[in-house]
């Protein structure tokens, strides 16, 4: 091994991550070249989505018999509640849930009343089912498409950074003004509000937050909302929270909802998932609550854009949201026991990791002893040598530069191995 001008280590793997980037970057010119239609400048103007990138490297590595372990995205691998797959059986076989879902229906409006149930069972916030509900095809098609409801090329929209990449891409998607707000270990990754100055506040329409925070593990507390919530009151900016983690606290009290401060409803909407509580990523469930304005103006660019969600997975969600609730605390404490297990073994391998005390993710600062390293070239550097996928901090904006995220999505005696394995990875020679 080479030493290089900064003293680190440059193993061969960096060479091979460099030149496959190259090669990538020169592939997609070359393709853009030979295009008839070039793809719109919003597409263009887009980050480079990193996920692709390691996709590709575990492919390769899969390819070579390695035995990947997949920590990369945050993709639920637990079974599902087993009434509610119950449910799901017993609603496919209704002839009438296989038409197109109308706004009006049957189970669209026991959906929106069972979300209305659900939020005052567990956040004390009565909500009209019929103007403050609206059910989405995953949260993440809700945010992605409130950017294009509200936002022109001369709104701004702040985005704390670090964030959940659809944050600050869907106001490019949207052809809007992306203002980052830098955030950090050292303030707890909660944005400095007061930082923005006043020509940006002037142009700014929405403020996205997100707690309990992806990447970050981050938590806010009810002061932090209405404070969060006095301030874009003052300056007329929407607040958008993204409360995808909301059950995944680990210790301390429990997550608020912004809609728990009582001024928020004029100007706030929130974001929910059956996605991560329930394990139900890949049915595409979430749903927005708040101020109706705002979630009619959600609801009136969707219906130009799709036909709602599959009325099956209505009536299976019905059940999920009013049946037990067991099932969600069991998994958070599968989740606990994790993230034990992975940042526990990985502290005593000798990486200075803060144990997480919310969502099921490890947001792990790159060891000093790579620190030379991108965090791209770090994730490369766990995939080729120990196998196992990270997500490189800088998928999360440029302010996650510096770290990587380990999804605990993988049985506790898979993150054991790979402890083992990214251990050998910490003592390689420098
Ligand atoms: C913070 C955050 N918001 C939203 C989503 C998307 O959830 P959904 O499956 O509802 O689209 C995720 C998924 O990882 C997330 O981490």
């Amino acid at each position: 091994m080479k030493r290089s001008q900064t003293g680190v280590t440059r193993h061969p793997v960096l060479k091979q991550v460099k030149a496959h980037l190259q090669k990538r970057q020169a592939m997609e010119m070359a393709r853009n070249e030979r295009r008839l239609f070039q793809e719109a400048n919003r597409l263009k103007r887009l980050p480079l989505y990193l996920f692709t990138i390691l996709d590709d490297l575990k492919a390769q590595a899969l390819q070579r018999g390695i035995d990947v372990i997949d920590l990369g995205m945050g993709n639920p691998d637990l079974p599902p509640p087993a009434h509610v797959i119950e449910e799901l059986g017993r609603q496919v076989k209704d002839p009438a849930n296989h038409r197109y879902s109308r706004p009006g229906g049957d189970v669209e409006r026991r959906l929106k009343e069972a979300i209305a149930a659900w939020y005052a069972r567990k956040f004390k916030v009565s909500l009209d089912p019929a103007t403050e509900v609206l059910p989405l095809i995953g949260s993440k098609e809700g945010i992605a498409h409130l950017s294009l409801a509200f936002l022109n090329h001369d709104d701004i929209a702040l985005v704390p950074n670090p964030a959940y990449p659809v944050h600050f891409n869907s106001v490019v998607m949207a052809g809007g003004i992306l203002y980052s707000i830098p955030t950090s270990a050292e303030h707890h990754y909660l944005p400095n509000l007061r930082s923005v100055n006043r020509e940006v506040l002037k142009m700014s329409k929405m403020l996205f937050l997100s707690y309990p925070h992806n990447p970050t593990t981050a938590t806010a507390d009810l002061k932090f909302f209405q404070d969060a919530i006095g301030w874009a009151a003052h300056h007329k900016i929407m607040v958008v929270h993204d409360f995808a983690y909301s059950d995944f606290i680990f210790e301390g009290p429990p997550a608020p909802s912004i809609l728990q401060v009582k001024e928020a409803r004029p100007l706030a909407v929130e974001f929910h998932t059956l996605s991560k509580s329930y394990s139900l990523a890949g049915w595409r469930l979430g749903f927005a609550v708040g101020n109706r304005d705002i979630l009619a103006s959600l609801a009136k660019t969707k219906s130009y854009v799709d036909f709602g969600i599959f009325r099956a997975i209505q009536a299976a969600a019905v059940r999920a949201l009013l049946g037990p609730q067991d099932y969600v605390a069991d998994i958070v404490h599968t989740y606990r026991k994790r993230r034990d297990v992975f940042v526990g073994g990985l502290q005593r391998a000798g990486w200075h990791l803060p144990m997480p005390k919310s969502t099921f993710y490890v947001w792990a600062g790159i060891p000093l002893k790579f620190s030379a390293l991108t965090s791209l070239e770090f994730a490369t550097l766990l995939m080729q040598e120990a196998g196992v996928v990270a997500a490189p901090g800088s998928g999360f904006g440029e302010y996650g530069e510096g770290y990587v995220r380990f999804a605990l999505v993988e049985p506790e005696a898979r993150l054991k191995d790979a402890v083992t394995r990214i251990e050998k990875v910490l003592a390689m020679e420098s």
